[in-house]
């Protein structure tokens, strides 16, 4: 081979190097970065059905719109609980006087509760305060109201008033637990105001919702 062939070939290589070379380096200049990858605004929640069961992110939901199967009954949730004897014993170590009232009831005890505040208030009032039987919370195991042992002229008024739930209010998201029909929003709950029915849904939503000031189908956009 001639010295002018080698040193052709020679050439060519390095050129060929360089090209690579720039190649590499302006294919590095468009690699996302955390700064440049777009995020979303909006992420629409994951709603899906699992046997009768409405879940939303993984978290059961029922309201008015949303009916548990009667034959669903999970029993209380271990979890949650455990999150409410540690709100509740954190109370007591504030001297308040804070006790848990309902818990789980399956289909049937629902029944029973709303034919007792049928009795009493008549169906209309009722459907303002008490869920049909598949349309209560207590079902899922995941609710409990919670109250006073002093007994209140009225509690449904009366208990907001106690310095027991403002203590609630601001403390039992940091157990998990969300005020599941908060005040001026029946609206969007189908639920007068109830300071005292908890939800458990974990403490990271339940702090999201309690600092958006908001609830599970405004949060989740399920009231279409
Ligand atoms: N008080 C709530 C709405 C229930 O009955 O489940
Ligand atoms: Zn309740």
């Amino acid at each position: 081979m001639s010295k002018k062939v080698m040193l052709f070939l020679f050439t060519l290589v390095c050129l060929c190097l360089i090209v690579i070379f720039i190649m590499i380096l302006s294919a590095n200049n468009f690699k996302p970065t955390n700064d440049n990858i777009g995020k979303p605004k909006n992420a629409l929640p994951l709603k899906y059905e699992n046997n009768g069961v409405t879940y939303v992110n993984g978290h059961v939901i029922v309201n008015k719109q949303l009916a548990l199967p009667a034959k669903y009954k999970p029993g209380e949730n271990k979890i949650a609980k455990k999150q409410l004897n540690k709100l509740l014993k954190q109370a007591e170590k504030r001297n308040l006087d804070l006790t848990m009232t309902s818990g789980y009831r399956n289909f049937e005890n629902q029944e029973k509760v709303v034919d007792t505040f049928v009795e009493k208030d008549g169906k209309q009032k009722t459907t303002k305060y008490a869920a049909k039987p598949g349309h209560s919370e207590h079902q899922t195991g995941l609710a409990f109201d919670v109250g006073t042992s002093q007994p209140l002229n009225d509690f449904h008024t009366d208990f907001e008033k106690t310095k027991e739930a403002q203590w609630l209010a601001k403390h039992a998201a940091n157990y998990g637990f969300i005020i599941r029909y908060p005040k001026n929003q029946s609206k969007q709950t189908g639920y007068a105001y109830e300071p005292w029915h908890l939800r458990y849904i974990g403490p990271q939503l339940a702090k999201t919702i309690n600092e958006k000031n908001t609830n599970l189908e405004s949060y989740y956009h399920l009231n279409k």
